[in-house]
């Protein structure tokens, strides 16, 4: 992987644009839930409401994008860690970054499972998982949050400012 000194305009524009996205899933999963429950009931197909097919396609836009991302990771490089980071967090924030890439591939893709296969124990799975990746995200906003005010390293401006040289 090549030494980076920041994230490039690539990586920062797939960071927040799969940051509103997940955003837009939270507020469509509850039409999606009821499609689904109706679709089990009924075992047809029938028309899924809007807000339903939206959810879809936003959840295939998401795994889309971070299939991008981590290629943008691979071939672009991370910049290290903050010099102003404690050992604690220098390791909670590589697990966390590394569990949100990995949720980020499970939760559509047990989302697409459950439709297809419209098993009721794959779609508590997509939900169970939508809950962590929550919990995580919520964790990455408190560092981000500690990064500014107290470590006070501006470490924000690496994900609103391009810095690749
Ligand atoms: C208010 C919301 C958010 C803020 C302020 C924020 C801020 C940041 C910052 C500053 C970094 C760079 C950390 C560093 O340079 O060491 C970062 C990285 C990252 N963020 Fe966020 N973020 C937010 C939301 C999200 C969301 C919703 C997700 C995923 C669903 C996410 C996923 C990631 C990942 C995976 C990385 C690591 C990138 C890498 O090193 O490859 N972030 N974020």
């Amino acid at each position: 992987m090549r030494l980076s000194t920041g994230y490039s305009t690539l990586q920062i524009l797939i960071h927040w644009t799969i940051a509103a996205l997940v955003v837009a899933q939270l507020l469509t999963g509850g039409d999606m839930a009821d499609a689904f429950e109706r679709v089990r009931e009924t075992s047809s197909e029938g028309e899924a409401p809007a807000t339903a097919r939206l959810h879809m396609g936003i959840g295939a836009t998401i795994l889309v994008l971070v299939v991008l991302r981590t290629l943008a990771r691979a071939l672009q490089g991370v910049p290290p860690a903050s010099p102003a980071s404690p050992r604690w967090d220098v390791l909670l924030s590589r697990a966390s970054h590394t569990a949100m890439y990995v949720l980020l591939y499970a939760v559509p893709l047990a989302g697409l499972s459950a439709w297809l296969s419209k098993s009721e124990a794959v779609g508590e799975l997509h939900a169970t998982l939508k809950s962590l990746l929550v919990a995580v995200v919520l964790l990455h906003i408190a560092g981000a949050l500690f990064h500014q005010f107290w470590l006070r390293d501006n470490l924000i401006a690496r994900m609103l400012r391009s810095d690749t040289r």
